[in-house]
């Protein structure tokens, strides 16, 4: 019945697995159902053991198979991981046609030679995505076909990852019987989910802090220019919280929930907060600016890393719009007041945009910007003209799952 307008977006975590479906109408997505489950395969964005992967898939899969009434045989999957890269580069073809009338087949053909590049060794292509087309010089255009011209020039984005990690994860998704519609950039997801256009043509830097990864993503007059991925992350203050406080890590992870803040300053000296020891049943009685002394640094830590990944590629004075914080860990309290004060860029928390409704909790939560994500990019296909692309011909990613499949299968 609604089956054909449903689309559903998997994003594998570090800390959890989390299934979303989505019914599409005019442009608009209803989320219609949702499975949640914590994740124990993961390291640093990078599925480490197979078997604890697909368990937690699958119990996400049917939770949110089970609340939306339908069945899911194919998911939008996320990745990420510091085996991701990401390099701009260009492609010219000419129109040599009598009618010089750009066609689909020039598209293909300038993609094409837009893509030849050397290869990180053992990596792979997961996007390549068209910025913009050049025809005769004239730059800015998005969709050149029916133009007329003799020199046709594209600038793509392409993002590589390493071929072990995204056969692992398509091995997890594959095993449990679904398919791959396609394998989405983790901070090219969290993007689309809480990016407004207008930030995206200013110029803005997203950070989507998670569990186990930062993923860094810059745009700029509309198109993504700069993606990265840092393994440094909320679980990265948990432990120092468990090792600063002698604490075990169930204890660490909620206090800094509930007591921890970036910053310090913002914290009184007589502020106190029980916490559990290490083996006994007794607690201890700790100061708050202990606990955001430990906390302070590790951020600082974190947002430094991602300034100067920003700073090395040439963008940090290009994005006026400031940075955007997204992920579970954009929620500790402070983050944005430190960052702002450090940078002294305009900083705030992510907010879903307008086109999305239905279960209002999951919606305006940080910790489901890269399910959303997942479920707008399912349905902007106009933006990512390297889906059609894939259609026509068959990405080297399909291509990959193919040489996969010949010699993992038989
Ligand atoms: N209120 C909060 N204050 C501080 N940290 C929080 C809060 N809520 C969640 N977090 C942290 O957010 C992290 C989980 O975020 P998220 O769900 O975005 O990660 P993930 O997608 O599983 O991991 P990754 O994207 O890194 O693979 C955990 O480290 C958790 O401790
Ligand atoms: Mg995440």
């Amino acid at each position: 019945m609604r089956k054909e307008r449903v689309v559903v977006g998997l994003d594998v975590g570090t800390t959890k697995v989390v299934a979303l479906v989505g019914n599409v109408a005019n442009g608009l997505i209803e989320i219609i159902g949702m499975g949640k489950a914590e994740s124990h395969g993961l390291e640093k964005g990078v599925v480490v053991d197979i078997g604890r992967t697909i368990s937690s898939i699958r119990k996400a899969v049917e939770e949110a198979e089970n609340m939306a009434d339908v069945k899911i045989d194919s998911v939008y999957v996320g990745i990420a991981g510091k085996h991701i890269n990401s390099i701009n580069n260009s492609g010219t073809v000419s129109i040599n046609r009598p009618d010089r009338i750009i066609t689909e087949d020039d598209i293909h053909r300038v993609v094409e030679t837009a893509q030849a590049i050397q290869l990180p060794p053992a990596s792979e292509m997961i996007h390549v995505i068209p910025r913009q087309y050049i025809v005769d010089g004239q730059d800015g255009i998005t969709d050149p076909v029916g133009m007329t011209g003799t020199r046709l020039e594209v600038d793509v984005h392409i993002v590589t990852g390493a071929i072990t990690a995204v056969h692992n994860l398509v091995r997890c998704v594959e095993s449990l019987d679904i398919g791959i519609e396609q394998i989405v950039l983790e901070p090219i997801a969290s993007s689309l989910a809480v990016l407004s256009s207008a930030e995206k043509e200013l110029g803005v830097i997203l950070l989507d802090i998670g569990g186990g990864t930062t993923d860094i993503s810059v745009f700029r007059g509309g198109d993504i220019w700069f993606s990265k991925v840092i393994p440094i992350a909320g679980e990265h203050i948990t432990n120092d919280i468990t090792v600063g406080l002698q604490t075990p890590i169930e204890e660490a992870e909620l206090i800094k929930k509930q007591a921890g803040t970036a910053l310090v300053e913002s914290v009184g000296e007589d502020e106190k907060i029980e916490v559990a020891t290490i083996g006994g049943d007794e607690k201890k009685t700790v100061s708050k600016k202990k606990l955001a002394k430990i906390i302070e640094p590790r951020v600082e830590e974190l947002l430094d890393l991602a300034m100067q990944e920003v700073e090395d590629a040439g963008y940090r004075d290009l994005v006026p719009a400031g940075l955007v914080l997204t992920g579970g860990t954009s929620l500790l309290d402070g983050i944005v007041e430190f960052a702002h004060q450090r940078y002294g860029i305009p900083v705030r928390r992510g907010k879903i945009p307008q086109g999305i409704h239905g279960l209002r909790d999951i919606v305006e939560s940080p910790i489901y910007a890269t399910s959303i994500g997942l479920l707008r990019y399912a349905i902007e296909t106009k933006d990512f003209s390297k889906r059609r692309y894939d259609r026509k011909k068959g990405s080297l990613i399909n291509k990959l799952f193919a040489w996969f499949n010949r010699f993992f299968r038989g």
